[in-house]
């Protein structure tokens, strides 16, 4: 074995601006936080007023294009974006309503469209932006405008992957399992515990379990992974549902 191990860049962010959604808390305020301890200059916005919050409804087109002005203005140039802002609506197939389908989609769909149309100009090649899904993207989750819109976002991510690739953007998701924040506070305690059931890990995940992988995916250490969707669900996907079927001879045997 030749040359000496270096150690992990304490700064792989430095001199990037990065722009995070959703951030006055849960995931994309611990985000925002990781990315500028990793050097970002991280912009932090929120319809919620929060510390070091900036104002932005992601649905709103005048608030992205406001928000792309004073950027370029202010650097000239936007290397990342975190498509974190997101809301769920916990009624089923038979009870939703079009009106909160629609603006269920408005915040977890429409948002993540209009920020990469009005950032991805502002960016050179190298920049990257990630798109938070969930792993309901990825399964057939009750709630249904919400899971609607988790998979309508991985299909906005595949074709910004490869429309902007040939800038060299990159564009990828990230689907976190079940993450205590408050959106999941407010979950059915049943529901948790299904989760935790179905969790090969055995337990739920932290906001700061799912940190540095959206730091590595800002930064150039992830430079050829581009498209790419990664559950960060302490196994939930994996199984495809068979856990239980899994888990049955075992519990039948006692053992
Ligand atoms: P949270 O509810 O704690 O935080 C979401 C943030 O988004 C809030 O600060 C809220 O004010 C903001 N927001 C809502 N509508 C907005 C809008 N129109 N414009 C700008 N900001 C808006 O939720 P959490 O758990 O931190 O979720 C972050 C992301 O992770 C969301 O996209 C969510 O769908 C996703 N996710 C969460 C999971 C979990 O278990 N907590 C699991 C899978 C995905």
């Amino acid at each position: 074995m030749t040359g000496v191990a270096s150690a992990p860049h304490p700064t792989p962010l430095l001199g990037k601006v990065v722009v995070v959604t959703g951030a006055a808390r849960g995931q994309g305020a611990a985000e925002a936080e990781a990315l500028a301890r990793a050097g970002a200059q991280v912009i932090a916005t929120d319809i919620a007023a929060a510390p070091g919050c900036r104002h932005l409804d992601v649905t709103s087109e005048s608030d992205w294009s406001q928000l792309a002005a004073e950027l370029e203005e202010s650097y000239g140039q936007v290397h990342g974006l975190v498509n974190n802002a997101g809301i769920t609506w916990r009624a089923r197939l038979g009870e939703v309503r079009p009106e909160d389908f629609a603006r269920v989609h408005a915040v977890n769909v429409t948002g993540p469209l209009l920020g990469i149309q009005h950032l991805s100009p502002l960016m050179p090649p190298g920049a990257s932006i990630v798109n938070v899904g969930s792993t309901a993207a990825l399964t057939a989750h009750y709630p249904v405008a919400y899971t609607a819109s988790k998979w309508a976002l991985r299909g906005l991510s595949r074709t910004a992957a490869t429309e902007l690739g040939p800038r060299g953007i990159r564009v990828n998701s990230v689907h976190p399992g079940y993450i205590e924040t408050e959106m999941t506070a407010s979950a059915h305690p049943a529901f948790r515990m299904a989760n935790i059931r179905e969790t090969p890990l055995g337990r739920t995940g932290t906001v700061d379990e799912i940190t540095p992988l959206v730091v590595f995916l800002l930064s150039d250490d992830s430079s050829f992974i581009s498209g790419a969707e990664i559950p960060v669900d302490g196994g939930l996907t994996a199984h495809g549902g068979v856990k239980s079927v899994s888990d049955a001879p075992r519990t039948e045997a006692g053992g």
